[in-house]
């Protein structure tokens, strides 16, 4: 396939790349821009590992083709802690060991981060709504809920 020229900007970061059109985003971060934070699980929309936020939305990277994210802000786990502070969601996750294996929990934490943002962390059962696209073989959901209940407080 012929390459397409992208220019994204990926955890307040300007990248320039040139990628085949098949490529998906979740892909172009982990093979191209070595962020391998995000992770890949089923690499078709079932597990929410692969959870990023494109201009502040939470999206499946595996179901993005890269090339529909030319001047697109995409943030990554890598990019939501300040410098040494890790963010307020990521501190609860490991107050409430909202993780065991730990393979889920990026994608976890961005979808966590987009439930408050996206005003869908009201109850307990609203945010196991919105987070019941991320799956964790672990069965860490009760703490999960508990880290974002804490942080929308
Ligand atoms: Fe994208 Fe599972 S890897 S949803």
């Amino acid at each position: 396939f012929e390459k397409i020229p992208l220019n994204l900007t990926v955890n307040n970061k300007a990248y320039t790349a040139s990628v085949e059109p098949r490529v998906t985003l979740l892909d172009l971060l982990r093979e191209e821009l070595h962020l391998t934070g995000t992770k890949k699980g089923c690499d078709h929309g079932q597990c929410g590992a692969c959870t990023v936020h494109v201009d502040g939305i939470r999206v499946n990277s595996c179901l993005s083709l890269a090339v529909t994210n030319e001047g697109k802000k995409i943030t990554t786990i890598e990019g939501l802690a300040e410098g040494d502070e890790l963010h307020p969601m990521q501190k609860a996750f490991i107050k409430h060991d909202g993780f065991q294996c730990g393979y889920c929990t990026p994608g976890q934490i961005m979808s966590a981060v987009a439930c408050i943002k996206e005003g869908h962390a009201n109850s307990r059962a609203e945010i196991r709504e919105y987070m019941s696209g991320n799956i964790c073989r672990c069965g860490a959901y009760p703490n999960i809920v508990d880290a974002i209940v804490e942080v929308k407080e």
